[in-house]
This record gives C-alpha cells, sequence and structure tokens, in this order.
C-alpha cells in the first residue's frame, strides 16, 4: 500500500495512504510518526490547529528517511482569514517543523471553526487567503496547495478568481457518511479528495452491518473502511498512535465488489461520534 500514490493536477505525487495525527500532542506525535515511517508510512497529516506541528517536524527530520520521499500536510488555522495572517502562519509552521518546505498547504476550513457553516461564507476573505497559499506555492515554500471542508459554493468561490487552482480538498467523508455529490464535483474540477475521519472517527468500528461485510472479506472494519474509500478513489489519511493498528491499516490488498460498495455508499448516517460530537466537524460547534 505505502507505495501507492495518486497524481495531483500539478503532478505531484500524493501516497494513497497517510497517518492522521489529530489529538496527539507533540511528543505522541513524534513517537507515532516514527513508528509509522519505521512500518512504511510516507506521509504525515498535521494542521496548526494540531499543536504536534514541532512533534511532526522533530520526528520527519530524525526517522533516518530522506525528506524527499516523505509526504507531509499541514493547515492554514481556520481563524487566519487574511493574506498577512495566513502568510505568516506558513513561515511558522516551516519554523516549528524546522522543514524547508511543506508538501500540502490546506486552508483547514471555509469559516473560523466558531462560525462553521454560517452564514457568513467569508467569500472575500477565503480570496485573500488563497492568494497567500498562492504565493508560498510560487516560492517553493510548499509544493501543492488545497483546501479542507469546502463545499461546492465555496470552491467555485476560489476557482472564479484563482491564479492557481486548489489541487485537493480533504472532507469527512466515511462509510455511512459519504457526500458522492460534493467528491464528484471536486473530481471533475481535478481536485483530489482527501477523506478524513475515515473510520468515522472510531464511531463504526461497531457497526452490526458493516462488521458482517467485513467478516465476508476476512478483514477489520477499519480495513473495509479504507479500502471503500480508495476504491472511490479517495486519499485516506486515518489517525492511530498505535502501531498495531498503523500495520492493519496499510494491508488493503484485497478489493470491495461494486454491490458491497453500493451497499457501504448507502448504511445509515453514524449521527453519534461520542465524545468528540462537539468538534464542529463531526456537526456540533466547539465548546
Ligand atoms: N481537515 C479536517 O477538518 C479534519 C478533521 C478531522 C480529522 N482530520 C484528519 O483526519 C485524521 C483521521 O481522522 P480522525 O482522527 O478523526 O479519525 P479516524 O482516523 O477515522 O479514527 C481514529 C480512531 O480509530 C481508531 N483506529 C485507527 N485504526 C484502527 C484499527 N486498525 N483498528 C481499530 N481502531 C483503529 C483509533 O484508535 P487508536 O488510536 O487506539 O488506534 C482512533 O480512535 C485526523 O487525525 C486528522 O489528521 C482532519
Amino acid at each position: 500500500m505505502f507505495n501507492e500514490t495518486f497524481k495531483l493536477s500539478n503532478d505531484v505525487e500524493i501516497p494513497k495512504l497517510g497517518l492522521g495525527t489529530w489529538l496527539l500532542d507533540d511528543a505522541q506525535a513524534a513517537q507515532a510518526v516514527r513508528d509509522a515511517v519505521s512500518i512504511g508510512y510516507r506521509h504525515i497529516d498535521t494542521a496548526q490547529a494540531y499543536k504536534n506541528e514541532a512533534g511532526v517536524g522533530e520526528a520527519i527530520r530524525s526517522c533516518g528517511v530522506a525528506r524527499e520521499e516523505l509526504f507531509i500536510t499541514t493547515k492554514v488555522v481556520a481563524e487566519a482569514k487574511t493574506y498577512n495572517a495566513a502568510a505568516q502562519s506558513i513561515d511558522e509552521s516551516l519554523a516549528k517543523m524546522g522543514l524547508d518546505y511543506i508538501d500540502l498547504l490546506i486552508i483547514h476550513s471555509p469559516q473560523p471553526w466558531v462560525e462553521f457553516r454560517d452564514e457568513n461564507r467569508y467569500f472575500e476573505e477565503n480570496k485573500e487567503v488563497w492568494k497567500a497559499m498562492e504565493d508560498a506555492y510560487k516560492t517553493g515554500k510548499v509544493k501543492a496547495i488545497g483546501l479542507s471542508n469546502f463545499l461546492q459554493d465555496d470552491i467555485e468561490n476560489i476557482l472564479a478568481s484563482c491564479e492557481i487552482k486548489p489541487m485537493v480538498n480533504q472532507i469527512l467523508a466515511h462509510v455511512s457518511n459519504t457526500p458522492i455529490e460534493l467528491i464528484e464535483f471536486c473530481q471533475k474540477n481535478d481536485i483530489l479528495v482527501e477523506a478524513y475521519s475515515p473510520i468515522a472517527h472510531g464511531a463504526i468500528l461497531d457497526h452490526a452491518e458493516v462488521k458482517i461485510i467485513a467478516d465476508k472479506y476476512e478483514v477489520s472494519v477499519a480495513q473495509l473502511c479504507l479500502r471503500y474509500a480508495i476504491q472511490l478513489g479517495l486519499v485516506v489519511i486515518p489517525k492511530t498512535a498505535n502501531p498495531d493498528h498503523m500495520r492493519n491499516n496499510a494491508e488493503l490488498d484485497f478489493a470491495i465488489s461494486d454491490a458491497d460498495m453500493e451497499t457501504l455508499k448507502n448504511v445509515e448516517h453514524i449521527q453519534d461520534y461520542g465524545e468528540h460530537s462537539f468538534f464542529p466537524v463531526f456537526g456540533g460547534k466547539l465548546k
């Protein structure tokens, strides 16, 4: 799995499987990245908001694998909605990680988190932030630029005025919650979709109907969910700090039948993401 890549619209190759690092602190993230790289992972997903860029960067620099063999994503905080705030945050990310460049830089959300999916769409502000992303791309600080949590009209807003088109949109997508129309819109526009929380933040692991299908393929629910997203053409970035889970998540050498893909697309929507339901990405608001 580790060698399999998708190609972005600017021909940069991105590994289909990455390691998510949300909710890991610096020390945990550093250990997880070291473990993941030694297992074979070459793609790591972090964000300014995760407050673990220093830990991720430290592990990247000391893991023994050449920098150019690794693919590192970080995200401009959702609250940075001016050119200067975004540009400054990019320089801070590079400094915190101790890296010369970032492989993929993403706008974390079209709106600040407290206003997530509210009426104010920040269209003008996002154009400004996108300009800072384009400038970072042109100077070589980042090798690819993209979006996260952008809906179709948020994306159209950028497409209508940009010089460089977004290369990815990282969105919530998992069995029981797959935004097919948004995915198709992105794919038609040459925007690669990344599935975040691809195993529903853990909430799908005990799902009886999904477990029956996983058993049929003799795989774990996590593996079934990851394979499902990859078959839809999505990058997956499951989070785990457990090396056994890292290995399990990389064993995806099986194919889900068309009929089972349809069934999985239509599994009833999980409403409850457990103790993390209050996060905006799971439909709640930050406390
Ligand atoms: N752009 C955004 O707004 C956004 C939002 C959310 C997430 N993300 C990104 O997407 C990444 C993944 O999303 P996520 O962290 O929400 O959730 P996730 O990857 O869907 O699920 C993580 C949960 O699944 C468990 N798990 C992982 N592999 C497993 C396995 N093989 N067997 C059993 N359990 C397993 C983990 O537990 P253990 O740790 O015990 O293995 C953890 O509890 C994040 O870390 C972050 O990088 C981005």
